[in-house]
């Protein structure tokens, strides 16, 4: 059961009605289930629970950090996935175990490495024999070691958006495949050191299995490899990316049908299910870092119509939320549902739904069939739950939005809508 859906005609959010949260905290406001978290970290964990193989599920907190949502999966038994400085101190800060955090990204600084290695991390996932370098002299100053896994670039297709590729023979991240034997064996000897790992994440929204078959065959292989030059590899890490469901995530009479030309999504539990016969006899840990898959169908962005518009062209439907709030489409074309919160038999038009921002990338949607809106109607823009507020901005001084977290027949207010003030902090 998905924890946001329709009833008579209207949408809810767990036990509440959408319209009763936004009437009550206004607009633009993000309401994410709990429940629907909840839901999901379970369901990945599922087939390793059953497969008793060794694992740890590193949430990538990039995708959605509020503090309540940290909180909750950390209470979980989750650890984090952290790309800056700024992730590790929200990751300690609401209670991530240090064993459990894992450090990701092309360009650490210096500072960054130190305040790692001074909170001795589980792990840093290093992209350049560069990166492992000054890891070394950073964690040989301070007398400690540091724990590493090499990211490695299988050049794999993961048939994405391009933005969100990452394991390509052109993306900016890990270590070409011609030089990782050279970087596995120069940075096994470096001192303070130690080499636990292996890392391939490939990149995000996939919504087929067989990238990740491809990319786990490859990490066997080079295991093989790289431990016949006697390096032992303890923990493989697939990363994270498994995909979800954009499109006709609700369906009802008044709400048209989009054209979607993924036929099926794997669930869940099916990405891993798919790759742990491969893994279950390799003997090593496995670390999952989904972060997507973890919260965007738990999250919805409301928002109210502010005017209507007849270009010559189109006609706009003008919000008062746009890219600031929610920077996917305008970023990478992202296809977000959009849902009026009351259905009703008005009958359908083909609108641009846009935001309030000076900028024509300012868009939710774009030659969109909906159900005609008018001034003052409120609308939920669907799967905003990951990528959403933190991809937020204050462009054109815009207070980010509020955030409220619905739990059964609970609701709290997680953050407040920024404030005037905050904007000269
Ligand atoms: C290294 C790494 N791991 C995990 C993730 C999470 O990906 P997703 O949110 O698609 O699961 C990302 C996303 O950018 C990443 O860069």
């Amino acid at each position: 059961m998905n924890h946001f859906y329709i009833k008579d005609n209207r949408l809810y959010a767990e036990n509440f009605l959408v319209e009763d949260l936004a009437q009550e905290f206004g607009t633009p406001l993000y309401i994410y289930s709990k429940n629907q978290i909840l839901k999901n970290y379970r369901e990945i964990n599922q087939p390793l629970v059953n497969s008793k193989l060794d694992y740890i599920n590193c949430y990538a907190i990039k995708a959605n950090s509020n503090p309540e949502i940290l909180k909750l999966l950390a209470e979980e038994g989750a650890g984090a996935e952290i790309a800056s400085g700024g992730e590790l101190y929200l990751a300690l800060k609401f209670g991530y175990l240090r064993n459990k955090i894992t450090f990701t990204g092309v360009g650490k600084t210096d500072h960054e490495i130190e305040y790692a290695l001074k909170e001795n991390i589980f792990n840093f996932t290093v992209e350049s024999l560069q990166e492992i370098k000054v890891i070394s002299e950073i964690a040989h100053r301070l007398g400690v070691i540091a724990r590493i896994s090499v990211r490695v670039n299988p050049d794999i297709d993961p048939r994405t958006h391009p933005y969100i590729t990452t394991g390509m023979k052109e993306n900016k991240f890990g270590i070409d495949s011609r030089d990782i034997l050279e970087v596995f064996t120069t940075a096994s000897k470096l001192p303070n050191i130690d080499i636990i790992g292996i890392h391939a994440h490939i990149g995000s929204q996939i919504t087929e299995i067989q990238p990740y078959i491809d990319s786990v065959k490859y990490l066997i292989d080079l295991i093989k490899i790289v431990e016949s030059k006697g390096i032992n590899i303890r923990y493989v890490n697939f990363g994270g990316g498994f995909g979800v469901r954009y499109k006709n995530v609700l369906t009802h009479r008044y709400i048209p049908l989009e054209e979607d030309n993924n036929s099926s999504y794997p669930s869940l539990g099916g990405y891993i299910e798919s790759v742990i016969e491969l893994l279950g006899s390799l003997g090593k840990k496995l670390i999952i870092e989904p972060g997507r898959s973890m919260t965007a169908n738990a999250g919805i962005l409301v928002g109210k119509v502010l005017y209507t518009k007849q270009g010559e062209l189109k006609k706009f439907i003008i919000t008062d939320t746009g890219m600031n709030d929610l920077m996917r489409p305008c970023l990478y074309q992202a296809y977000h549902q959009i849902i009026p919160l009351v259905l009703s038999d008005t009958g359908y038009e083909t609108v641009d739904i846009v935001g309030p921002v000076c900028e024509t990338s300012d868009f939710l949607a774009l030659n969109r069939k909906i159900q005609k809106m008018e001034r003052g109607h409120m609308f939920a823009v669907m799967t905003a739950g990951a990528y959403g507020y933190t991809l937020s901005s204050n462009y054109n001084a815009r207070l980010r939005p509020a955030e409220v977290l619905v739990d059964g027949d609970k609701y709290h207010l997680i953050r407040e809508r920024e404030k005037l003030e905050e904007l000269h902090y």
